[in-house]
């Protein structure tokens, strides 16, 4: 199946003349949750933008389930259903006239069974008469969802969604991204919650300086560029690495009681590697040196420690 959204060589340069997103390329697939992460300033609200035909691309094309986002702007757009980051909401209106009203906008008919079960799972049934300045900011959040979810988009884009959302609700957002997923609606979401991307995605792309750096499963990721490491705590503090153990991905803490040793999750699945740098290898050398320890505990890079490396080594 193709994907469901093609982005190719997108550019944007502003008005100011600084270039928010240099040739990006990326396909989004069917059904997946995507996750883009990316530091302050990254592109990541601009290229959504552009995608939702809000912000105009300097170069490069889009197309929604085969439509360019530009030529035929509203069969693309109508697929999407877009929660900005920023919170602009109509705040006289209701949150079920809201509602209603942006189903219209896509030209749908109405529709009040949908809008029912969407305010139902968002916990705003009971405010569903309640003006929307009369909301908290999590309440108002929510209300750019079931806004968002009004005229049945197949494609949602979350821009920031629990944002200055207590832990509680963030939970609840995930469990609705869940089960919109399961309905087949293709998620993409943006975050600085990397547990988020950990949690949520099927994908993740870090994007940084207006370039993608990094599409890869989620999984594939953690284990291509996540490291493992091995902390031995020991029966006596050694003063230095012994010259004999040079060649080791070895550190010694500052107290010399500890030594940790560093290796990529890749290698650990390696056969040959094992037999250089394996763990097994390498408590034998230190054996062969009287080196003894007391306790072992190795620990896995988080997907936050791959992604402030990936972000550090482009900076
Ligand atoms: N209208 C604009 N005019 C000029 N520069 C802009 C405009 N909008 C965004 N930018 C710049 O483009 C860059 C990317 O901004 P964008 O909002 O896409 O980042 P972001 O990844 O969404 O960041 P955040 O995580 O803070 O939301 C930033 O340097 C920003 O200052
Ligand atoms: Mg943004």
């Amino acid at each position: 199946m193709p994907p469901i959204i093609s982005i190719r060589n997108l550019t944007k340069t502003y008005a100011s003349g600084f270039q928010a997103l240099k040739g990006i390329d990326l396909d989004i697939r069917r059904g997946e949750i995507f996750a883009l992460l990316g530091p302050n300033g990254a592109g990541k609200t601009s290229l959504i933008s552009i995608v939702c035909g809000i912000v105009n691309a300097s170069s490069g094309t889009v197309t929604v389930d085969g439509h360019d986002h530009v030529r035929e702007a509203r069969a693309a757009r109508s697929l999407i259903g877009l929660v900005p980051q920023e919170l602009s909401t109509d705040a006289f209106e209701s949150v079920w006239a809201t509602c209603r009203f942006s189903r219209g906008l896509f030209g749908k008919a109405p529709d009040p069974a949908h809008l029912e079960k969407v305010l139902r799972q968002l916990s705003l049934w009971d405010k569903r008469d309640s003006k929307i300045m009369a909301l908290s900011g999590g309440m108002k959040r929510r209300v750019l969802i079931a806004k968002a979810l009004a005229h049945e988009p197949r494609i949602l884009f979350l821009d920031e969604p629990t944002a200055g959302v207590d832990v509680e609700l963030r939970h609840d957002m995930w469990q609705l991204v869940r089960r919109l997923r399961e309905d087949g609606v293709t998620i993409l979401l943006t975050t600085h919650y990397i547990e988020e991307a950990e949690e949520m995605a099927d994908r993740i792309g870090v994007i940084n300086h207006g370039e993608l750096i990094v599409v890869e499963e989620k999984a594939t990721l953690m284990r291509k560029l996540g490291k493992r490491q091995l902390a031995l705590t020991l029966q006596a503090p050694l003063p230095a690495i012994p010259e004999a153990l040079g060649d080791l991905p070895l550190e010694l803490s500052g107290d010399g009681g500890t030594l940790t040793y560093t290796f990529d999750v890749e290698q650990a699945f390696d056969v040959q590697q094992e037999e250089r740098t394996g763990i097994a290898a390498l408590l034998r050398r230190l054996a062969e040196q009287g080196i003894d320890f007391r306790d072992l505990h190795s620990s896995e890079s988080s997907l936050e420690d791959i992604f402030v490396s990936l972000v550090r080594g482009r900076a």
